[in-house]
């Protein structure tokens, strides 16, 4: 590994300027007029291919943002991992809370600052530069690999949920390897074996036909913005539990082994709050922090409008409320069903005198994968030898949606190694990636191939 980690020293100046063109690239997968940018990301991504030669480098147009696949060089009788990761990132606002512009990347005390640092950006192209410093040191990979990078990944992956049945022989693998998440925390690498579903919607309600004088006509008609308050409180109650009829019937719960498992991972609920700037924690009772976030679901409102929202005081009876809505899932629960059990409670909790409207925006169920396998094997140490430590065994709270799809359609089990931190503000403005985990993803990754390879098919 000599002449290999020469490489990564010599290269890592080349790494992290490469990763800064990449973020200069604003790829908002939800802004219509990021189109263009969308384009070039994808662009972007398949030169990294070409420059190493790979024999299949396409990107493959869809109804929305396009796929990049492409292919190694074939290696007879090795294993085929296929890689996943997305090049389209967050929308960017609240812009004015951002310390320098999220598309001009910086670094700022050993960290990446940049829209798409952490998600996914940095940690995909770990992936990539990993290959690169095999094939510049020995010449070739020793093992299969296929790359799918998405740009939909953000807003649903509808794309890629296209391609994928039709086009499962191409993608055929081994196995999945994602890095689009997170360590346990700095200094503590995981192996990630949950992630949860989503169900996102949108609600939007309407009372009178015009906005109203408050003083005129408040208490005589439903005010669609206190409608829209009752019907949301009305989703969950005081002890965190969701009021959906049948939301929790299907709910796998939480073994007493996997409990005490998650109870003595290094957790202190005091730093916590203070990282959050908090002083208290809620969520469904009974259930520990880690638990809430990983293995139970929730609702939360994630947007909210109606009125006036200007400077002063304006007194006035708004037409219309609106709400951007999620539940993350966990298994065994279908987003279908949460979907029919929101429109049943919304429809009991609507005064008189508005009339709603829920669009379905996205969903996707939870996962959970079995850790007793060969490739966890290989990852554990690949991760061991890079961080110095083996890894934890986590779940995340966050949703890959496409995960399940890949467990359904290509009958192959992910491999979920994130770099990033719980504090990378990821979908928050500052989000940032550590430059040692960005070089330690890579090390950790070049050697996954080399663990990956040994595995007899
Ligand atoms: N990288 C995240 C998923 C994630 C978050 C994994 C935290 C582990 C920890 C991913 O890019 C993401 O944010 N996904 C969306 C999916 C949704 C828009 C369908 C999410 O979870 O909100
Ligand atoms: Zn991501």
């Amino acid at each position: 590994m000599n002449a290999f980690n020469q490489y990564l020293e010599d290269h890592a100046a080349d790494f992290e300027a490469e990763l800064c063109e990449f973020l200069r690239i604003p790829s908002v997968s939800a802004d219509a007029a990021c189109k263009p940018q969308m384009d070039r990301a994808a662009q972007w991504v398949a030169e990294r291919f070409r420059r190493l030669d790979f024999p299949v480098v396409e990107v493959i147009p869809t109804a929305g943002h396009p796929l990049v696949f492409a292919q190694s060089p074939t290696v007879p009788g090795a294993p085929t991992i296929l890689v996943y990761g997305h090049y389209d990132v967050q929308p960017v606002d609240p812009l004015d809370q951002w310390t320098t512009p999220p598309f001009e990347p910086t670094v700022r005390d050993g960290k990446l600052f940049a829209r798409g640092a952490t998600d996914d950006k940095g940690q995909l192209l770990t992936h990539v530069k990993s290959a690169e410093a095999w094939i510049r040191t020995a010449g070739k990979l020793p093992l299969n690999l296929k790359y799918m990078i998405e740009g939909e990944e953000e807003i649903g992956s509808a794309g890629l949920e296209e391609f994928l049945k039709p086009n499962s022989k191409r993608l055929k693998c081994n196995c999945v390897v994602i890095s689009d998440g997170c360590q346990f925390a700095p200094g503590v690498p995981a192996i990630t074996y949950g992630l949860r579903g989503i169900a996102y919607f949108e609600l939007r309600l309407t009372g009178p036909n015009r906005d109203l004088h408050s003083g005129s006509f408040g208490g005589s008609v439903t005010n669609p913005a206190n409608a829209l308050a009752q019907i949301l409180a009305g989703l969950i109650d005081r002890h965190g539990k969701i009021k959906i009829p049948g939301f929790y019937r299907r709910v796998l719960p939480l073994s007493d082994r996997e409990r005490s498992e998650l109870a003595a991972l290094p957790f202190d609920e005091q730093e916590y709050q203070r990282q959050l700037g908090v002083d208290g924690t809620f969520g469904e009772e009974g259930y520990t922090s880690l638990e809430r976030r990983w293995a139970r679901p929730t609702f939360d409102v994630c947007g909210l409008w109606s009125g006036f929202q200007g400077e002063g005081a304006k007194t006035v009876l708004p037409a219309n409320a609106g709400a951007k809505i999620s539940f993350r899932l966990v298994p065994n629960q279908k987003p279908e069903q949460v979907a029919d059990g929101l429109r049943k409670q919304i429809a009991k909790l609507c005064p008189p005198g508005i009339t709603w409207e829920l669009t379905d925006l996205h969903g996707a169920p939870g996962v959970v994968v079995a850790l007793d396998s060969p490739y966890v094997e290989a990852a554990a140490r690949a991760i061991e030898s890079a961080f110095g430590r083996r890894p934890v065994f986590t779940r995340e709270g966050g949703s890959i949606p496409i995960v399940v799809r890949f467990a359904q359609v290509l009958k192959t089990t992910p491999l979920l190694i994130g770099w990033g931190q719980d504090d990378d503000n990821a979908h928050s403005p500052n989000e940032k990636f550590s430059l040692a985990d960005f070089h330690r993803g890579i090390k950790a990754s070049a050697k996954l191939w080399e663990e990956l390879s040994k595995i007899k098919m």
